[in-house]
């Protein structure tokens, strides 16, 4: 089922989301769910959050292998280089940050049943990685946001906020 994706401005995102410690039903349904909405959405990448759930989770899309990644409990265990590019999130729509991040990560974390999985990748699935992990941590593309481009976006997000 699809579900509302909160926008900047809803104190879910801010929040640190908790360990999953049993892929029960529950991470079940909402790992459908989140497919479903990040699929209705067009988006790259969702985190658990995003649709309200204080889950360490997240899914994104792998354009390369043409599926979409689950990742249960993730984290970065390797990252080389830097790199600026621009950025956008579910969370703020029509809304875009250029954001250093490193080029090449390696992402372990668990997928839906609950098996310890590796990937070492580059360009837009490395950054993903990183965006989605921040979401997880009550982080977002505004806190890497420089004065001038906070400025430039400054109606479009004071409408994120009164659309709310
Ligand atoms: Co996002």
């Amino acid at each position: 089922m699809r579900k509302k994706v909160r926008v900047y401005g809803d104190e879910v995102l801010r929040k640190s989301a908790e360990e999953v410690k049993n892929i029960d039903k529950n991470i079940t349904r909402l790992l459908k769910n989140m497919t479903d909405t990040l699929k209705d959405e067009h988006g790259v990448g969702l985190s658990a959050p995003q649709v309200g759930v204080l889950k360490r989770v997240f899914i994104a899309i792998d354009s390369n292998r043409n599926k979409i990644i689950t990742a249960i409990n993730p984290k970065l265990v390797d990252e080389k280089d830097k790199e600026i590019d621009v950025e956008g999130c579910l969370s703020f729509p029509e809304i875009f940050f250029s954001i250093q991040r490193a080029k090449k990560v390696v992402l372990e974390a668990f997928d839906e049943k609950g098996k310890k999985f590796l990937i070492e990748t580059d360009g837009i699935l490395a950054r993903c990685f990183q965006h989605e992990i921040d979401h997880l941590n009550g982080k977002l593309i505004i806190d890497y946001a420089s004065d001038v481009e906070k400025e430039f976006w400054k109606e479009k997000l004071n409408n994120l906020h009164k659309n709310k």
